[in-house]
Parts: structure tokens; C-alpha cells; sequence
């Protein structure tokens, strides 16, 4: 494995100790305070106090979403490369899901839900903006007076988008985007081609050089209620997304389906999934921009979309699909980033071309393009009846594609990152995140190459890994390069641990584990979403690490990514009960340090759901960030040194 050009040393901070507590834990001298949380108002046209028990729709679309996942920051004034020192930004924060159980505390029983709280449920999804200024206190968000008069937005699974690149046009898109708009009115000054679906299921993402903001749909087929038993099964070919009756679980210990806006509901709209799973594109500048759906960037369950630039100027995006035994995927636009002239790379992302990853045994690796006559070729090989009719139709089922072209199933890769220098030029390090799979190997319903050969669970990979790829010739459009292990999660104490991930294949690749380095210092499980710092330090965040660590709630870890021998993990932060952490950032100036705190209160310290508590009438299982006995919201927090000085150092 190639090393970057700057060698990272391990961050000087003491760790913070395995926790339960139901707070932010830090290590002595940073502290922390929440920027921004679910409910907080995004205009001084909402009411200044938040009660979720009195949350519509109207009052929630002018308010900050709920389960806040990637966050990125740009500076107010567009410039390239961002200057590091700002005092105003803008906030981008995914709203991932929402979590009915967790937003109105004064409902006693999932019948007790009305049309009025389901559409509020939707609307606390998608995308939140707002500008942030720095006092003399530090960073805070502030409200603009009414929507449209600042850079403050909600996007949500109601706001007017417009579908561009190959796939704008397939029919399935069509017979949606119809439907929907049929059934949700129209709120005006959006182009006559857009489609009023907004945006949903909003997990990690990314950030352009041009100043965009990307939010990656991942688990859409949990926003479908209704079952498709009884449907044409021609009218539902859908099958690399398991669309049927048992993936509509988001009610379930919520809601009652019916009450979902009709658009969501399977039934009436069986075409609707295709609206979703796609990298869609945010100008934070403009609040009156309309999102834009980059279906040239494939549809899957997108974790992530990390950009970094290629030796020529030409732009890569690297996506994780985050489900088991799915892949990795990299998209090269044809045309090159212009740093003098924002507007001309406006559409960089509607033209390139996309590529699947196979890990080979031998350590090295192939980015397999993805196109028209080789997946046709490719599934004639295989005697599959899978064709793909041009190449919208291979973006809207770019899964099936990805794996007659034989690229390799991973271990539900998450979040990936690339080694960049100051100009976002990719260095050629690449990290990808796999954050657990619980069934390797295992048969998927609908899936055509799916081998059923049933492992045992000593296969299974519990506590996940982070693979390190380097991009031949240090250049993100390559196609070829080198792979090894990063680190592996898991307990460095507990052979029995290790043991259950070393047993079998590492992205189904049988040599992986040889060798693999293991940690020194604080253990972890479940990787999700990672930041690399100037200094090429790593940030960790866990997502579910509390469900093997029961000891400790989910947390952010910092090692350096080029160190060699044993990794040596330090854990930074500590989350609050039953929350997981996301979208681990900082500052331009690396005295700040943002992450989202998703869902605290989701389950308690034993680790049993809420959602089977709360209607039995249990109290709340966290408090956080408003303490007391108050009901849990997911929250923006950001960290300081206490003397000032960069995080980490
Ligand atoms: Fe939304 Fe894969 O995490
Ligand atoms: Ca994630
Ligand atoms: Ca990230
Ligand atoms: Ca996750």
C-alpha cells in the first residue's frame, strides 16, 4: 500500500472511557454544545417554542428535520479553494428517516396517529439549511425571516426536483412522477418538467467543489406502505430492491398505512421507488434552486457521494450501496472542474461514466465500467433473462448491471473517502466503510445471482472493517488499483470476536484477512460515516456499535490513516443513549468539530427498542440535549478545544 504524502500522527487528546452516559462525553479540555436540533425553526415565521405534540406539516417544513445524518459546511461566499477562515457558513444536514415512536410524545397508541401527523412524519424528512455565524461565543444557527429571504431551506419528500441525466426520461420515472404530481399540489416558481417527490431517505452524501451539496437516498423502500400481492407482476420488476409487501416496514409500531399520502402507498403508485435511490444535487446558495436527481450517478441505496478531483480535472464521486452484498461504485465525469467559473460545473454530474468495483484476490482491484453492451453481453454470458433496454434503464437497475458485471459483494459498505490534498485533488487513497453483514452470503429474494450457500454464522461479519483501496498512479479516475485492510472492528482483547470476522471472506475475497491490522487501544464495532482531516487523521463514527459493545454508546474514534503496524484507536466522543453518530466534519479551520446525533433515545442501555417500549407506556429512554426529563431530539452538536487550538492536535 502506496502512503500519502503528509504522514498523520496519532491525535495528542487523552481517550474518553468506554460510557453509558446519556450526554456528550469528551476527553478534558473540549466541550460541547448543540448548534441545532429537530423542531428548532428555520424562520421567524414559525412559533418561536417547539411542541411536537402540536407538529403539522406546514410548522414542521419551516422547522429543522428530524434524525439528522450527513452535514457539510459552506463558506457564505463561494470561493475556490474555501478560504479557512470564515464566520458565516452554511449547514447542510440530511433528515434520514423519521422515527414516528420518537415525535409526539403525547400519543399513547400507533392508532391514535391522524393524516395530519403522518404528513408532518414525511415532511421532517429530507434536507435541512442554515446559515451559521460566529460570535464571540462561537458558532451559532440563526433564522431567516421568512422562508426564501436567506439560504435557510427545507427540502423535503414534497419539493418540486427535476430528474436530469440518462435516466430523466424512463418510463418508470414517468408514470410516477404523474401520480405524484397528481396528488400533491403544486406550490409554485418550480420549472414545468419537476416532479413534486422531493427527496428522502437522506443517509450520507457529499460535497462538490462547485459548491453544491449531495444527499444520497438510501433506504427508500421503507418510506412504501401497502403490499404489492395482487399487483401485474409486470408493473413491478423491481426485484433488485426486495420492493414487496415485507420492505413497507416503516409504520410498523407507528402509523396505520393507510394514512400515508397516497403517493407512498405501493398500490396506487407502484412506480413510485423509482423516484428515489439517487444522488440528488443542492446549490446551498440559492434557496430557490430547484434540487436536481443526477441519475447518472446509478440508483441504489446510496450511503454515500464523496468527490475528489482527478489528475486531469475530471471529477470522481465514490458511492457505498449500503445493503448486504451490494458494492461500491465510482462515477468519472466526462467534462473537467472549472475553478474560475462556478456555473460551468453545474452539470459535471449528468455526464460520465460509471463504474462497479471487483476486489480481486491477488490485493489488487478493477473498476469495471458499467455499460449498455457490457452488462447486455454480460447477462447473455450468464443466461440471465435480465436486458437492459439503453442506458436510462441500466442507471434505474444499476444493481443488476453491477452484478452480472461481476463486482464483488461487500459487507454493506457505508460511507467511503478519499485522501485529497488542499485542492480536493484525490491522492489515491481511497477508505471504504463496511459497516457489518450479518448475512453473508445469504440468498436475496428477487436477486438473480444471489448463491444460497448458507454460511454459518462464524462467516458472518458482526462488527465490520474499513478497507483501504489506492487509486493506480495516484489518480481517482483510474481504473484499476490496489486494496488491502485498513483496520479491522471488533475487540482486540476477545479472541472470540475476531475469530467470528476472521472466519470467512472479506468482501467475499477468501485472503483478506492475512495480515489484517488490528487495533491498540479502544475497541469498536460497526464503522459508518468517516471525515479525513487536513492532516489525513480519520474520524470514525459508529452506527449500532452499542449492539456488540454494550458497554459503550456509540462513538467517534480518530487514527491516522498511514500509520503502520497495530491501529492505534482513540476514541473521541462518546454519543447519548440509543443515538447513533453521523456526518463527523469540521470546520475550515479545524477548530471546530460538527457530527450529527441521530436518534438518541432509539433504544435504551440494554439495547431493547424504543418502538416496544413507548406504547407501553415507558418514559423515554434519553433526554438529550435539552436534559431534564425532556422527549430526545436528534441534534447538531459542535466541539471546541477549550484553549482554541485544532482538534486533535
Ligand atoms: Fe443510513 Fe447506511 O446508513
Ligand atoms: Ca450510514
Ligand atoms: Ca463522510
Ligand atoms: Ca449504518
Amino acid at each position: 500500500v502506496g502512503a500519502a504524502s503528509t504522514v498523520a500522527t496519532t491525535p495528542a487528546f487523552a481517550p474518553v472511557a468506554a460510557t453509558n452516559a446519556d450526554t456528550i462525553s469528551l476527553p478534558p479540555g473540549y466541550s460541547w454544545r448543540k448548534l441545532i436540533a429537530w423542531g428548532d425553526r428555520l424562520f421567524d415565521t414559525a412559533a418561536p417554542v417547539f411542541d411536537p405534540n402540536t407538529l403539522t406539516r406546514a410548522e414542521q417544513e419551516q422547522r429543522f428535520g428530524q434524525n439528522n445524518d450527513m452535514l457539510a459546511l459552506f463558506p457564505a461566499t463561494y470561493a475556490f479553494p474555501p478560504a479557512k477562515d470564515q464566520d458565516r457558513m452554511i449547514l447542510c444536514a440530511n433528515n434520514e428517516y423519521a422515527t414516528p415512536d420518537l415525535m409526539y410524545p403525547a400519543i399513547t397508541a400507533p392508532s391514535a396517529f391522524t393524516a395530519e401527523h403522518v404528513s408532518a412524519i414525511y415532511a421532517a424528512v429530507g434536507v435541512s439549511v442554515v446559515e451559521l455565524e460566529r460570535r464571540s461565543e462561537g458558532w451559532r444557527a440563526i433564522t431567516n425571516a421568512t422562508p426564501g429571504a436567506g439560504r435557510n431551506r427545507r427540502i423535503t419528500p414534497f419539493t418540486p426536483v427535476q430528474f436530469s441525466g440518462p435516466a430523466a426520461r424512463h418510463p418508470w420515472i414517468a408514470e410516477a412522477a404523474r401520480i405524484v404530481n397528481a396528488n400533491e399540489p403544486d406550490p409554485g416558481g418550480a420549472p414545468t418538467d419537476a416532479v413534486r417527490c422531493g427527496t428522502m431517505a437522506n443517509c450520507a452524501g457529499g460535497y462538490t467543489p462547485w459548491g453544491t451539496y449531495l444527499t444520497a437516498e438510501e433506504n427508500f423502500d421503507g418510506f412504501f406502505v401497502g403490499s404489492s400481492r395482487g399487483l401485474d407482476p409486470l408493473r413491478f420488476d423491481d426485484p433488485a430492491f426486495a420492493l414487496d409487501e415485507s420492505s413497507f416496514a416503516y409504520p410498523a409500531g407507528g402509523f396505520p398505512a393507510a394514512l400515508a399520502p397516497r403517493q407512498f402507498n405501493i398500490a396506487e403508485n407502484p412506480r413510485g421507488p423509482s423516484l428515489y435511490g439517487w444522488v440528488t444535487e443542492i446549490d446551498p446558495y440559492d434557496s430557490s434552486s430547484t434540487p436536481k436527481k443526477r441519475t447518472a450517478l446509478g440508483r441504489c441505496k446510496h450511503e454515500c457521494a464523496t468527490t475528489a478531483l482527478a489528475a486531469d480535472g475530471r471529477v470522481a464521486v465514490y458511492m457505498g450501496d449500503d445493503q448486504r452484498d451490494e458494492h461500491v461504485y465510482k462515477f468519472v465525469s466526462r467534462g473537467r472542474f472549472n475553478p474560475a467559473d462556478r456555473r460551468a460545473n453545474m452539470n459535471l454530474l449528468d455526464d460520465g461514466q460509471l463504474y462497479c468495483a471487483q476486489f480481486l484476490e491477488n490485493g489488487q482491484g478493477r473498476w469495471l465500467a458499467i455499460t449498455l453492451e457490457a452488462a447486455n453481453a454480460a447477462a447473455e454470458r450468464e443466461e440471465s433473462p435480465i436486458r437492459f433496454r439503453d442506458e436510462g434503464d441500466l442507471l434505474v437497475r444499476v444493481r443488476d448491471a453491477a452484478r452480472l458485471l461481476g463486482a464483488t459483494p461487500m459487507d454493506r459498505p457505508e460511507d467511503v473517502e478519499a485522501v485529497c490534498d488542499a485542492n480536493w485533488r484525490g491522492l489515491g487513497p481511497v477508505l471504504i466503510v463496511c459497516t457489518n453483514n450479518i448475512e453473508r452470503g445469504f440468498e436475496h429474494p428477487g436477486s438473480p445471482r444471489r448463491e444460497s450457500d448458507r454460511p454459518t454464522s462464524a462467516q458472518n461479519n458482526l462488527t465490520g472493517h474499513i478497507l483501504r483501496i489506492d487509486e493506480a498512479g495516484g489518480d481517482c479516475a483510474a481504473e484499476a488499483f490496489l486494496w488491502d485492510v485498513f483496520v479491522m472492528a471488533g475487540d482486540p482483547n476477545s479472541m472470540a470476536l475476531t475469530a467470528r470476522t476472521r472466519g470467512g471472506p472479506l468482501a467475499h475475497v477468501s485472503t483478506a484477512y492475512k495480515g489484517a491490522p488490528t487495533i491498540s487501544g479502544d475497541r469498536f464495532a460497526c464503522p459508518d460515516n468517516i471525515f479525513i482531516d487536513s492532516t489525513h487523521r480519520v474520524w470514525i463514527a459508529t452506527d449500532g456499535g452499542d449492539s456488540v459493545f454494550a458497554d459503550c454508546n456509540d462513538s467517534v474514534l480518530c487514527t491516522p490513516v498511514n500509520a503502520e503496524g497495530p491501529r492505534v484507536m482513540k476514541r473521541f466522543l462518546v454519543g447519548p443513549v440509543g443515538s447513533e453518530i453521523c456526518g463527523p466534519l469540521m470546520a475550515p479551520d479545524e477548530r471546530a468539530f460538527l457530527c450529527a446525533v441521530q436518534h438518541p433515545g432509539a433504544n435504551d442501555v440494554a439495547g431493547t427498542d424504543f418502538s416496544q417500549l413507548r406504547w407501553l407506556g415507558e418514559p423515554a429512554t434519553s433526554h438529550f440535549p435539552d436534559g431534564g426529563d425532556s422527549w430526545p431530539r436528534s441534534a447538531v452538536v459542535i466541539v471546541t478545544r477549550d484553549d482554541g487550538g485544532r482538534i486533535g492536535d
